[in-house]
């Protein structure tokens, strides 16, 4: 039957309708109760001496109970933070549906524009139209986001002010490692300001580093980032025995941490994946690890193979030392001429002011790297003091190098560059993504009601059939250790590194030998809904194997 609408227009129609299946433990919300754990969680002295409103929280359960309780209206607002990741829009439907469900006066009132939104005081009561428009919908467009900090306490004061125009009984803050760190400063400033408001942090990005195991598996966005860019990895893979042409050199997201990269390789059996944290584990130079590709690429080409495909996390500059050293020597040069001031330059400015800045090793090295590379290492920092990591062209880097090294060892190939990032970040989250968050934003209608503020929430048993799935409470204060950024010390939220002695890499390195040699090329296709369950209710391997 031709309806004369597009594949976009039925799919969009059909997700909304999808049903997200709910823990047992959390299907009837009026008889769950919270219950604290006994005093065990240790925390760090400058996080006890920081943030001392929320520095005794403990975890948090969620109880089957047996009587149902009557909850009064809540009002309760939720912003989005950093970059986009499937899933966000499924937080604020179970959140939405989670208070009427307590009581039908009850309230989602969402801040546009990220953190800008709470500063400004600029929210709005979500309406019900609003909220069926967006169930299972890819992207943060409902309300957008931005990066922006609360560097200062006026910052807070003013979040504290709109949380009192509101009159908010919780604010959620759905964000990765940066947002939840501002999250839980924020939950100590209202507190300590005598509100009531819940300031809950909700574990949001793509790049799977924040976790904290074993009480955090993952944060939404992860899967459906690594399912969309397996995909497009795979497709190649299936063109690589077919034309048997081209090595293909693919960057993919992720910051500092490969954990992306892992997972892709996971999907796709890929020649050869670069991990990041083996790298710096290993004290690897750029020239060990351009050998390293070399070495597979002639292993290979011997073999009459002139094919194949190299996976490369975006972080990867992190960890060669050459590069982080000038990374590092870049920056305290952007530091001292102002991240603002410098990004508003010409680039050609920005590079002049840079060169002066650098030793004359760093000069040497900056000045052979093609100019994609050096246009990305001058893109400034980010409003927490991350390198923009996607702005560096790093596949180009490895292939150029790649490149030079073979002509001396005779061989010569056609090579492609992509770039896989921004792609992965709005697609339709996957039935994980969709149901971990859709119940992730119940779990957290439960905190503001229960007034518990300073914590993140979390589902554990994630390896399991969702109906066993357990809510949990982690106290974001107890999260917290202190580290460098900007070159001052900060009580941050720690990414999660790819762990080498995890049971995801030890299984890598058992697989990637066959890989690089053999053509065991997977090819996963898109994202399903309907079909095997197996398709429908995929996870991400690395957590299975991590569970
Ligand atoms: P979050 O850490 O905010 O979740 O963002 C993740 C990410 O997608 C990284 O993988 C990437 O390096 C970065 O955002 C890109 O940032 P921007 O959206 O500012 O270009």
């Amino acid at each position: 039957m031709n309806t004369g609408k597009r594949s976009g227009q039925i799919m969009e129609e059909e997700l909304k309708k999808l049903k997200i299946r709910r823990p047992d433990d959390l299907a009837d919300i009026c008889k769950i109760e919270v219950v604290e754990d006994k005093a065990s969680f240790k925390l760090c002295d400058t996080a006890k001496k920081n943030l001392p409103q929320i520095a005794d929280n403990q975890l948090l359960f969620f109880n089957k109970g047996l009587v149902s309780v009557k909850h009064k209206p809540l009002k309760v607002g939720i912003l989005f933070s950093g970059g986009p990741a499937s899933g966000g829009h499924n937080i604020i439907a179970g959140l939405y549906d989670a208070l009427k469900e307590m009581n039908p006066q009850s309230s989602v009132i969402g801040f546009m524009n990220g953190p800008d939104g709470l500063l400004k005081a600029d929210g709005r009561v979500l309406s019900a139209e609003d909220i069926n428009g967006i169930r299972n919908q890819g992207g943060f467009y409902l309300l957008g986001t931005s990066r922006t900090k609360f560097e200062k306490n006026e910052d807070l004061d003013k979040c504290v002010e709109t949380i009192k125009k509101f009159d908010l009984d919780g604010l959620l803050i759905t964000g990765g490692d940066d947002s939840n760190t501002n999250a839980a400063h924020l939950a100590d400033h209202v507190k300590k300001a005598g509100l009531k408001c819940a300031v809950i942090g909700i574990p949001k990005t793509i790049d799977g580093d924040l976790a904290y195991p074993p009480y955090l598996q993952t944060s939404f966005g992860f899967h459906t980032a690594s399912r969309i860019f397996s995909e497009m990895v795979g497709n190649i893979c299936g063109d690589l025995p077919s034309s048997r042409k081209i090595w293909h050199f693919v960057k993919l997201m992720g910051r500092s941490a490969s954990w992306i990269t892992l997972e892709t390789a996971f999907q796709t059996q890929p020649n050869i994946a670069l991990i990041g944290e083996e790298i710096k584990e290993k004290k690897m130079t750029l020239s060990q690890v351009i050998d390293k590709v070399c070495d597979v690429i002639e292993k290979r080409y011997k073999a009459g193979k002139k094919y194949g495909m190299v996976l490369i996390p975006e972080g990867i500059v992190e960890f060669i030392p050459e590069i982080k050293n000038l990374i590092a020597s870049i920056n305290k040069g952007i530091v001292k001429i102002g991240n603002e001031p410098f990004i508003k330059m010409r680039l050609n400015d920005r590079k002049e002011k840079i060169l002066v800045e650098l030793g004359e090793e760093h000069e040497r090295l900056f000045i052979d790297l093609p100019h994609e590379v050096q246009n990305g290492l001058l893109s400034g920092l980010d409003p927490h003091g991350n390198v923009q990591v996607s702005q560096i062209a790093s596949e180009v880097l490895i292939m150029d190098l790649v490149l030079e090294h073979l002509s001396k060892r005779g061989i010569k190939l056609t090579t492609q560059t992509h770039f896989y990032g921004y792609d992965g970040r709005c697609g339709y989250p996957t039935m994980f993504d969709a149901t971990y968050t859709y119940n992730l934003g119940r779990a957290a209608s439960l905190l503001a009601a229960n007034g518990k503020t300073g914590f993140m929430v979390s589902l554990n048993g994630l390896s399991n059939d969702v109906k066993d799935w357990k809510a949990i409470a982690i106290p974001l204060a107890g999260m917290m250790s202190v580290e460098e950024r900007k070159g001052c010390d900060c009580l941050v939220i720690s990414k999660y590194l790819v762990d080498l002695k995890s049971n995801a890499f030890l299984e890598f390195e058992k697989n990637r030998d066959k890989w690089a040699l053999e053509d065991c090329y997977l090819c996963p296709g898109p994202i399903q809904y309907w079909g095997p369950v197996e398709l429908v209710e995929s996870k991400a391997v690395t957590m299975m194997l991590n569970s």
